[in-house]
Parts: structure tokens; sequence; C-alpha cells
């Protein structure tokens, strides 16, 4: 069944819990092009038989402006026009790359996406911040453009090692904390393989996930408010994930421990254990050995540095997240400390 939501200047088609057979009724193929990576290509291999399709090197380095001009110079040789759409099939990196490509390509051509990792079915899909990195600063150039639809086919995940199972967990993780008290319970009870084991209880988890992301990017499209909740984590996370090659994932929920202690000096947040414990039971790391004065450094070209302060998420408690400026020099003390 299709639910659409609408943001400020487009609406996107959800098509939860449905199939990739579907997506015949949804666009032309003469005039859509799909964008993958090679480990999905090579695990789906038949799903894209007589399709358009433009397969790129898989991984997090390849979100760079060489790929988009790689993926530009085939849709003009393909001859792709103002009608034509782009679909990407794959993780965070694919949905980053054809959102941007389409964004920019004859001026802007319609996108949508299959999320086929849990992140993306939960967080990287949605919301239509769609860049590339520039060296090790993340997500330093992009747009801001809604998909015309998301399709999710859970049986997608199949394919999906663990690891990025486990990546995926650590944005439910964040949702939970940031909005949702009652999903953090319900983490806490169940293990991953839970949700591996049970479409059902897969499937509600990733369109609750899916909600919480809408209902916040559509009160705050722009990041003016309540949409820099969703970085919780993602500031020290963003600034140690390059450089110590951890998975997204993997930092975010090492940046989201620092976060909580963060919170428990500033704000005397008092659940710290309650998320690190929960953080470790989805077997993502809580901690790392880093150089804080490295970290700073590209922690101060983050996009939520405005002049000298540094908009930083922190948790009241479990469930409520709240935006706290903190000056830079503070910050910097704090940051030194934390190790
Ligand atoms: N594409 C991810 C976001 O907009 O947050």
């Amino acid at each position: 069944m299709v639910q659409t939501y609408k943001f400020s200047n487009a609406a996107t088609d959800f098509y939860f819990n449905s199939s990739l057979k579907e997506l015949g009724k949804i666009i032309d193929r003469k005039h859509t092009f799909f964008i993958t990576d090679q480990h999905i290509f090579k695990a789906h291999e038949k799903k894209f038989k007589g399709l358009n399709t433009i397969v790129i090197p898989a991984g997090e380095e390849h979100k760079k402006q060489s790929t988009v001009d790689d993926i530009i110079l085939k849709l003009i040789q393909s001859k792709a026009d103002r009608k034509s759409v782009l679909v990407g099939v794959g993780g965070g990196v694919i949905t980053d790359l054809t959102g941007y490509v389409a964004s920019v390509y004859m001026r802007g051509i319609r996108f949508g996406f299959v999320p086929t990792t849990v992140l993306g079915l939960v967080d990287a899909s949605i919301g239509g911040k769609n860049g590339i990195d520039v060296g090790v600063y993340k997500n330093m150039v992009g747009v801001i453009r809604q998909p015309s639809f998301i399709l999710h086919d859970l049986a997608l995940l199949q394919s999906l090692p663990q690891k990025e199972w486990q990546n995926g967990f650590a944005e439910v993780i964040k949702h939970a904390c940031i909005k949702d008290a009652t999903m953090f319970k319900e983490l806490e009870q169940h293990q991953l393989s839970d949700y591996q084991k049970n479409k059902t209880l897969l499937a509600d988890l990733v369109r609750r996930n899916a909600l919480i992301k809408i209902k916040v990017v559509q009160k705050d499209e722009f990041e003016k408010g309540d949409r820099r909740l969703l970085n919780f984590g993602h500031t020290i996370g963003h600034a140690i994930e390059t450089q110590y090659a951890l998975m997204h994932g993997e930092a975010v929920s090492i940046g989201m421990v620092y976060a909580c202690d963060i919170a428990q000096q500033l704000k005397g947040f008092a659940g710290k254990e309650r998320v690190r414990s929960l953080i470790a039971q989805y077997q993502l790391p809580t901690h790392i050995n880093f150089d804080a004065a490295k970290v700073f450094e590209v922690l101060t070209m983050d996009k939520k540095r405005v002049q000298k302060e540094m908009n930083f998420v922190l948790l009241e408690k479990i469930g409520k997240g709240v935006v706290h400026p903190i000056p830079l020099k503070r910050l910097e003390s704090i940051i030194k400390k934390l190790q």
C-alpha cells in the first residue's frame, strides 16, 4: 500500500513492506536508469535483467565527485533526458549519489530509491539530503531534494552482511534515544537476531523508524530546528568515521556514547549507562582511542558549527533529544577529557 508524505516543495510516495515486483507499476522501464553498486548487482543480478543499470564500485570512498562524473557521462552516453528517472538501489552511498546526480543532471530529473540496507530503510533514503564527501569532510557538497518514491522490499536484506545489520541499528537506537522511549524499551527487550528472524517484528520496526524520520523532516526540512536532533551521535561520529575507517553506524554509536557523557556533564542526563549497554547489546562499539586535537579540527568544519559555537545534540532523558549550543573553546576542553 502506498502512503504519500508531503514536504515543503514535493511529496514522496512510500511503499512500505512492498516488493521490487511493484516497481513496474511506478516507473516506465524504458525511461528509467537504475544505479547500484557491484555488491548489490552481484547478489541480485537476475533482478536487474533487462534494466538500464549503472553499476559503481561499492564503498563510502566512492561517494565523491569523480563517481558523480562517471555516472553523468554514462547517462549522457545513454541519451538520458529530462524525462528520465533515476532509481538508486542500495544503501546510503547509492541513495546519496543517485539523489545528487538526479538533482544536478540537466538541472534536475525525477528519482526514487529502493534501499537495500537497514540504514537505508530507516534513515539514509529519507529526508532529501543527497550529497558527496570531499576528502575527510563528509557530505560537504549536496542538495536537499525529495525522492518521488521510496520502495521497501525487506527480502533484499537477506544478502545483507551481519556488520551492515548492526550498522543500521545504530540509527534505530539513535531514533529511540531522541524521540521514542517506548521503542528504546522494546529494543532493550530484544536482540538483533529477533528482528532478523521475525519479518513482522522487523517490518514494524522499519516503518516506525521511517515515520520518526519522516515526521521530523516534515516539520523542519531545511534543518533550522528539530531536524538537528537527527544529528545525535553524528558530530563526533562524523569526525572519527573517516579518520579511523569506521562504518557509519560504528562511528555514530561511539559518538552517541560520547554525546551522553557530555549530556551528563552539561544537563545532568542520567541514562548514559542504559544507552551504552543498549549499543553494546546490538554488537556496536562504544569507545575508541582517538587523537582529540585531530578530531576537534575536523569537527570544527562540521556544518553544525555556527561561528564560535557548535549546535550539539544532547539528551535530557531517554526519548528526548535537545539541541545545545556549546562554545568551541568549551567543546575543545570537553573533547580532550573524553578519552
Ligand atoms: N538523505 C538523508 C537525509 O536527508 O537525512
